[in-house]
């Protein structure tokens, strides 16, 4: 791989993410890694990201000299540029010519990185040091106005550095030049394509289970679908997949497992119907939370008792459990190992305790686009692989109130209305996910037909988001929520009235409850 060094910055992720974006396989390791450990993943460049700190600083995280002359290809982006710069025998200070944002380079020079770019081009920086002196050898190609050495390269190491972010979204010709040092100056070949990638992991997964048996959750989301779907091609009918329907799914989404993803996958299947349990044990509940731990609890219980059913159907025992983990969770929990991990369990949540498994996360390694990508390249259909993120405990989280089988039936087919006019209206990519909520313990007064109606509004709930942590509510055209308005109140008993939430999160989260 490309080997991006952390060096404390939020920005390794994300150019890991545009080094494999240049279809180039890349992954993350902390800047504490020694030179073994760097050695032991067969890099084939380096890249030094940016940081926090400056390059003088006594707690500044370091930049092991050693790590520049293993003849590797290398380049440094801000922070990881002055480290290099320093390390290689230039000058790095203080200059007093910080820039925080948006400013312009130049390029002064003969520049192979930038080459067939704007001579001058807008750049994002954040920087207090600059490097003054390049080391022996580089040749100085950009300046800002605050940074005169504000890149450098030397053809014959393979090296380049710039003081900017070429991997953030401000500074638009950055794709490029990443790309440039990668194909020009580290003179790698693109080699990482949903087909490549997706044989490889069928690969590993093959090696991992031996002739053992596996077990996989399916939710109905892409993680667990793509990731099923590469352990079936890996191992066929040693895989089991288990889907629990709980009765508090969407109109249309036990079809989609049941039918779609085992037509395009030929997965076995067991789904376990629940609906009953489920609906007898939240009988009663209105309280957001008790209902969330009611549902957890019996999923929990429905999974364990279909992977008691599969072991009693088997000659040997289920060894390997299926999970969707993908690399942003590994990168954020330190990179742990791949083999069990009683925690990650939950996830699926929970097994029996006395079962041991050892985990194949075949997606620990990959971004959501590269899962999808995935999933594509096995022949999952859109529906599955395109589809908006969903809530585990379904739609008893979108009832206000109690959960009963004809809340559930109400809701459904305003979902469903829903659904059909935002996807009919192009607005699937622009809308992260859009909650469909019955206040089903609020009831208005209105008038349908000749007669007075006293029944339950449905609220809208479009949001925006990058990662559901924060979000805005969309602005969707009036004749799309006229349409949905019209047909919800015409075609959904029980309801008389729509109303649209336009408040972000924070302060609202994007789920009602
Ligand atoms: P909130 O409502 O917290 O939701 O803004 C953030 C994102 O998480 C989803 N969500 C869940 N997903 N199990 C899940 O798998 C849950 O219990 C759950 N609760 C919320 C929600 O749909 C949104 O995408």
């Amino acid at each position: 791989p490309v080997l991006v060094v952390d060096f404390g910055a939020q920005y390794a992720q994300l150019i890991a993410r545009r080094v494999r974006e240049a279809r180039i396989y890349s992954e993350v390791i902390p800047h504490t890694a020694t030179i073994e450990e760097i050695q032991a993943k067969n890099p084939v460049a380096l890249i030094l990201s940016g940081g926090p700190a400056s390059v003088y600083a006594d707690d500044a995280p370091g930049l092991d000299p050693a790590m520049l002359t293993l003849g590797l290809p290398a380049f440094g982006i801000c922070y990881g540029y002055q480290a290099m710069a320093a390390g290689l025998g230039g000058v790095v200070a203080n200059t007093g010519g910080r820039e925080f944002g948006r400013t312009t380079l130049s390029v002064t020079g003969e520049s192979v990185l930038h080459a067939g770019l704007p001579g001058t081009q807008p750049v994002w920086m954040s920087h207090n040091d600059a490097v003054q002196q390049p080391p022996e050898g580089f040749t100085v190609t950009a300046s800002t106005p605050g940074a005169p050495v504000a890149a450098f390269e030397n053809l014959e190491r393979h090296m380049a550095g710039v003081q900017y972010h070429p991997e953030v979204m401000h500074t638009p010709h950055g794709q490029q030049v990443l790309t440039r040092f990668l194909y020009e100056i580290a003179g790698l070949e693109p080699s990482w394509t949903p087909a490549n990638i997706a044989e490889s992991l069928i690969e590993q997964v093959r090696e991992q289970v031996g002739d053992g048996q596996a077990i996989c959750g399916l939710s109905g989301g892409v993680d667990s679908a793509v990731a099923a779907a590469l352990v079936q091609r890996a191992i066929g009918d040693r895989l089991t997949c288990v889907f629990v329907d709980h009765g508090l799914l969407r109109a249309g989404e036990r079809e989609q497992v049941q039918t779609d993803f085992v037509a395009a996958t030929g997965a076995r299947l067991v789904t376990v119907d629940a609906e009953e349990t489920f609906l007898r044990e939240l009988s009663g509940q209105t309280d957001p939370e008790t209902k969330r731990k009611i549902i957890g609890r019996e999923f929990i219980r429905s999974f364990e008792g279909a992977v008691t059913e599969v072991l009693d159907g088997s000659e040997g025992t289920v060894d390997f459990l299926v999970q969707g983990t993908l690399y942003p969770d590994v990168v954020e929990s330190g990179g742990g190992s791949g083999t069990a991990n009683i925690k990650s369990h939950h996830n699926v949540g929970g097994l029996p305790e006395d079962l041991e498994f050892t985990l194949v996360e075949p997606l620990r390694l990959l971004f959501k686009d590269e899962v999808r990508a995935v999933g594509r390249e096995l022949g999952l259909p859109e529906e599955i692989v395109a589809r908006q993120p969903f809530p585990g405990p379904g739609l008893a989280i979108r009832i206000v109130g109690e959960v009963t089988a004809e809340r559930l039936e109400t809701l459904r087919a305003a979902d469903r209305i829903a659904r059909e006019e935002l996807t009919a209206a192009g607005l699937d990519s622009t809308i992260w996910q859009c909650p469909v909520v019955l206040l089903a313990d609020v009831r208005s007064v209105g008038v349908q037909g000749d007669g007075r109606t006293y029944g339950h509004p449905i609220v809208l709930r479009p949001v925006s988001s990058e990662d559901a942590m924060t979000a805005d509510w969309t602005r969707v055209p009036y004749e799309t929520l006229e349409l949905i308005s019209t047909r919800i109140t015409n075609e959904v008993s029980d309801v008389n009235r729509v109303v649209l939430d336009v408040t972000s999160k924070p302060p609202g989260t994007i789920e009602w409850e």
